[in-house]
């Protein structure tokens, strides 16, 4: 019998993909859901490509309400279940591991899910029941795609609920979710979505609800478990420090769309879209008076159901009126490289994003 991996292909056979033939292990294509409402169409993601290897992360950064949650849950499979799913309208492409998940069977990605591809969220509550043991939860998800026994994934349940640092936990194996506190509960969830060594995981500011001390183990634990276990990881975060410390690759979005990607050095150290100048501007630095510190991003979001003509930051843009004519509010623009593996959406030429960074922007972060 042909050998298979996890996502079906056979081993030693080349990963299929999109028709351009990249090899990326999560490669996203022209992604968009909509969600239809009594108010008009809400274009939650509306155009996003992105592609992530094995043993790398991605952060996803922007402000609330730009989509970064509703991309991970589409990469999921997730909008598809429960009464809301049936109001989302999708399209695009999400390869992972060589196959299409928008046109798959609704079987065949709950098959993928929890054993090629997992997430946490910020709530670990959301994602465990609160009426059986932290236990039988691990249990059930690796009994769903292993063929073994009680004992042995109970074994298994308890072999990782100490890998994610839970004391004792032949004892706490029996616990139920409220007899944990937030950070024990937050990787409890971390094992239960790494039992069968997913690799694909996805996390959704999996550390805003909890202390300092405990986030930053937390973030220790994710990149431990991606060394040991190679996975890819998406990682979604408020926290610009987070990303400067874990991103290999970053993805700003606004209102839907990517409008800037690139490395963590890219993007931090040679930024090219002013969203992105606005977000370095709104970071703490330990280093300066509070009074200096936030410069954030003036204004408010955009609607996603009526979203600005033209480049949809411009009602916020302090460089709006910088690029000739009407462009700027006429013509949306759309990502073009600015660097290798480095992209921005904006009109300004490569002349005023090189002057604006490096004399207004740059002496100031
Ligand atoms: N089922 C739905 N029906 C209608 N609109 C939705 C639905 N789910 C999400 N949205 C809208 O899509 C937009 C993007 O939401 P999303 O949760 O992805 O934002 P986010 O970037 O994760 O924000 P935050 O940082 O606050 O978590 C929001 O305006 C949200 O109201
Ligand atoms: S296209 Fe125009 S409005 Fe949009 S970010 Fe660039 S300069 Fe600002
Ligand atoms: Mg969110």
């Amino acid at each position: 019998m042909t050998e298979l991996s996890k996502t079906g292909a056979a081993v030693g056979e080349p990963v299929k993909g999109p028709s351009d033939g990249s090899t990326a292990f999560l490669d996203v294509r022209d992604l968009k859901v909509h969600f239809p409402t009594d108010d008009g169409l809400v274009k939650s993601v509306d155009g996003l490509s992105f592609s992530l290897e094995k043993g790398k992360t991605l952060c996803i950064v922007g402000e609330s309400g730009s989509g970064k949650s509703v991309t991970s849950l589409a990469v999921m499979g997730l909008h598809r279940l429960g009464a809301r799913g049936k109001n989302v309208r999708m399209s695009g492409e999400i390869w992972l591991g060589g196959k299409e998940l928008i046109s798959a069977e609704p079987d065949e990605v709950r098959r993928l899910r929890g054993r090629e591809m997992a997430m946490i969220f910020q709530d670990p509550l959301s994602a465990m029941h609160p009426y059986y043991t932290i236990g039988s939860q691990i249990v059930e998800a690796y009994r769903v795609h292993h063929d073994v026994n009680k004992k042995t994934a109970r074994k298994r349940a308890i072999e990782m609920l100490d890998r994610v640092g839970i004391p004792e936990p032949g004892k706490r194996v029996d616990n139920y979710p409220h007899e944990f506190s937030g950070g024990m509960r937050q990787r409890a969830m971390i094992a239960m979505a790494l039992v069968n060594n997913p690799e694909l995981l996805i996390a959704d500011e999996p550390t805003t609800a909890l202390d300092v001390t405990v986030q930053a183990q937390i973030l220790d634990l994710i990149r431990d478990l991606q060394k040991e276990f190679g996975s890819a990881v998406v990682l979604i975060t408020h926290d610009l420090g987070v990303v400067a410390e874990i991103a290999d690759d970053v993805l700003v979005m606004y209102g839907g769309r990517c409008v800037e990607r690139g490395s963590v050095d890219d993007v931090f150290e040679r930024p090219q879209h002013p969203y992105t100048w606005g977000l370095l501007g709104s970071m703490p630095r330990i280093d300066r008076e509070t009074s200096e510190r936030l410069i954030p991003v003036k204004g408010q979001p955009p609607s996603l159901i009526n979203v600005p003509s033209g480049c949809a930051f411009h009602p916020r843009c302090p460089y709006a009126d910088i690029p000739k004519g009407d462009v700027t509010r006429t013509v949306r623009p759309e990502l073009q490289p600015v660097g290798s593996g480095h992209f921005s959406a904006c009109h300004l030429s490569a002349e005023d994003r090189t002057r604006i960074w490096t004399e207004e922007i740059a002496p100031k972060l």
